[in-house]
């Protein structure tokens, strides 16, 4: 018999799952349980959980294709032992970093937007945590464009952002680039400002991340000032939830529809994470003839 339980955060979005140790493969009725769960509630989480890395890929692909792990930063370690998994870690051993991202705040930001094809989904896995920070924050990107108000709404309606490829998260420039110093000609895709959940067919907001970020054919000071305002709308408190860890926690995150962020913490804790990211497809949605 299915025991799941999903109970609702009664936030903006996520729900916990009780009841499923995702270290044994799953029935198609845990499945069906999980991804109707998934849809509604956009954010998962999974206390209590055991996993080695070859598990944490096996539960990612059931939702389809493993995305392979991004470049890691300059100096970090990149021999993890799997093409898919991704070290999230500010722990320095032997002078060399394990894994990406370090202590520092990141920033809301969609996961690899930058990409003509982002990720469809995230799954983080906490290893160690630190005593104090490093909550993940979600927001509902669904919420966020139902909720933004009309005038905004016809603003961005129709328009192409570009999502910035130079920096990380936390700031960092990635390798092979430079600063970006006149946003019109930053790096990286464009997508729709208003997206197409491929799935739900719901409409949602698609931003990406702030910084560096562009509305094709706006006059900069102009788009400037439309992404300041809609992004001070997108990350309003009441639309995100926000984990507090536990190590053995994974939480499950709908890129498409989800953005997210980290608090930072003190750099004499230790905090280890195993990312995987799931295969998605090209965003689609909104498009106006004139900013195509
Ligand atoms: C990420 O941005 O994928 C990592 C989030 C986290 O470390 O909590």
């Amino acid at each position: 018999m299915n025991k799941v339980k999903v109970i609702s955060s009664g936030k903006a979005l996520s729900a916990d799952i009780e009841g499923i140790d995702l270290s044994k493969a799953l029935d198609p009725a845990t499945r069906a349980t999980i991804l109707e769960a998934w849809s509604e509630h956009l954010v998962l989480r999974f206390r209590g959980q055991k996993l080695s890395d070859p598990d944490l890929e096996r539960f990612s692909a059931m939702l389809g294709p493993l995305d392979k792990a991004p470049t890691y930063s300059k100096g970090v370690r990149t021999d993890v032992g799997s093409d898919f998994v991704t070290v999230i870690s500010n722990v320095v051993e032997n002078g060399v970093a394990i894994g990406d991202l370090g202590n520092a705040e990141a920033l809301w930001h969609t996961d690899m937007s930058y990409n003509e094809i982002p990720p469809m989904a995230s799954a983080l896995y906490s290893l160690e945590i630190p005593p104090v920070g490093g909550d993940t924050g979600f927001c509902n990107m669904y919420q966020a464009w139902e909720t933004l108000p009309q005038d905004l709404r016809q603003r961005v309606s129709g328009r192409l952002c570009v999502h910035d490829s130079s920096t990380n998260s936390v700031g960092g420039l990635r390798g092979g680039y430079e600063a970006v110093t006149d946003v019109s000609k930053t790096p990286g895709a464009r997508h729709p400002m208003v997206i197409t959940h491929p799935v739900t067919k719901r409409e949602c907001l698609f931003l990406g991340r702030r910084r560096n970020a562009y509305i094709v054919g706006l006059p900069v000071n102009e788009s400037e000032e439309l992404l300041d305002a809609v992004w001070a709308h997108t990350t309003k408190k009441e639309l995100s939830w926000y984990q507090e860890w536990q190590v053995g926690d994974l939480i499950l995150w709908d890129n498409r529809c989800v953005m997210h962020r980290r608090e930072d913490f003190d750099s004499n804790s230790r905090r280890i994470m195993h990312r995987t990211q799931i295969a998605g497809s090209k965003p689609y949605g909104r498009v106006s003839a004139t900013t195509a």
